[in-house]
């Protein structure tokens, strides 16, 4: 597989997941066509020849490689490659799918884009019906989209989901099931090789698994990227305190703390989980305490999702009674269900927060439109991941963001 012209490398978008496959996609363009540059000057050095020539027989080398010509353009320059492969989607009356590959990816490595998070109004059946997908119908249309990528001979499918779906079921009290393996067990028995995901719920999901890997992503880099642009991170003008909103997420905000050089404190909830929580304001939390002490500092809390915005919310609010000055919080995966934007620019409106940080991994139109809420963009993450995959290079530097949080943290200076 030339490293220069990725032929082999396929992307199959499911109807949820196409923006987020866009963004990436662009990235991907970007770092091929600066690889090929790269190499191009290399070349054109090494064996004394113009870069002009290396880019012609670069061209002629991969031609000669490929079974079947499919990289069009002028053979004398760069040539993009078509990452995406041309996929038809279906959706029936009474709910049903079928995705059906237009093109030849026989042999190839193929990488499935969904967002099960995705609720705007999406365009099917070449925009001739308009439909609002739960995450039901997200995670059925890309099992459909599995097996009709299979069922075409893919030599490699790897699932790219940034959301992965129902990972707070991975843990049962009494007679539950357990969900998030449940569905480890199906994408693993439909061949899937690898799933790309964004911070993760619990690592215990990762237990379910015998032969598919999981890349666990994290989105701390960007985020902290972000505050550094709200907070002076390094001289500490202010002083910045890191609380985790609950005990489920102390290893995430611990993290924080000690990549930030900040103490930490701790929120201790109650719930009652014989109520569902239906909104913000009605959440099933009984009781809330703090272990730590955050009068007259800027509070900053990084949770990996947010549903309806009722455990954030409370905990902000109870920072602010506490004495927080400025309360910021980061989410990786920001949900925002129901009517949790409006609660949130009531909050907003009362002082509650100063800014919420979160990632593009879940499509959102409506978000990006309020100065309360900061969007940080973590595909150029993924597409880095995907090519050092298909390249069969080393991912940790790209796991592991500790080193790149110093470093940013003392750029500040
Ligand atoms: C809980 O364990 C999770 O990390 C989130 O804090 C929670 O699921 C968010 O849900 P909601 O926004 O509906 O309170």
């Amino acid at each position: 597989m030339p490293y220069s012209e990725p032929t082999n490398l396929a992307v199959v978008a499911c109807p949820g997941g196409e923006s987020f496959a866009d963004e990436v996609i662009t990235h991907l363009h970007h770092m091929y066509k600066h690889r090929f540059n790269s190499k191009t000057d290399v070349l054109s050095n090494r064996y004394q020849i113009t870069k002009d020539q290396v880019v012609k027989y670069t061209n002629f080398l991969n031609d000669m490689k490929t079974t079947d010509l499919c990289v069009r353009g002028n053979t004398e320059k760069y040539r993009v490659p078509n990452f995406k492969v041309d996929t038809e989607f279906t959706y029936f009356m009474n709910g049903e799918f079928k995705t059906e590959i237009k093109e030849c990816i026989r042999g190839k490595d193929v990488y499935i884009f969904q967002d099960v998070e995705n609720h705007q109004p999406l365009k099917l059946n070449g925009g001739k019906n308009t439909q609002v997908l739960s995450v039901n119908d997200h995670v059925m249309s890309m099992l459909v989209t599995i097996d009709a990528v299979r069922q075409a001979g893919a030599k490699d499918i790897t699932l790219v989901l940034p959301v992965y779906p129902y990972s707070r079921q991975h843990k049962k009290k009494g007679r539950e099931g357990l969900t998030a393996s449940l569905l480890g067990h199906i994408y693993e028995n439909m061949g899937v090789t690898r799933i790309i995901t964004l911070d993760l719920h619990s690592r215990e999901i990762v237990n379910a698994f015998a032969s598919t890997h999981i890349e666990n992503l994290h989105a701390s880099y960007q985020i902290i990227r972000e505050l550094a642009k709200l907070v002076d991170l390094t001289n500490k003008t202010e002083d910045l305190i890191v609380v985790s909103p609950d005990t489920g997420a102390i290893d995430r905000n611990k993290f924080y703390a000690t990549g930030l050089k900040t103490p930490l404190a701790m929120i201790y909830k109650e719930r009652d989980y014989s109520m569902v929580t239906q909104n913000a304001k009605d959440t099933n939390i009984k009781s809330i305490k703090l272990l730590g002490d955050v009068r007259s500092k800027v509070a900053f809390l990084a949770d990996d999702m947010l549903g309806t915005g009722g455990t954030l919310l409370k905990a902000m609010e109870f920072l602010k009674e506490q004495g927080a000055t400025k309360v910021i919080a980061a989410i990786s995966l920001p949900f925002f269900t129901g009517n949790a934007i409006e609660q949130f620019n009531e909050a907003y409106k009362n002082g509650l927060f100063y800014r919420i940080i979160g990632t593009n991994a879940v499509y959102h139109e409506e978000l990006l439109k309020h100065e309360w809420y900061i969007n940080t963009n973590v595909s150029g993450l993924f597409a880095n991941v995907i090519t050092r995959l298909h390249n069969n290079q080393s991912l940790s530097d790209l796991l592991d963001n500790r080193t790149i949080i110093e470093r940013l943290v003392k750029r500040e200076q």
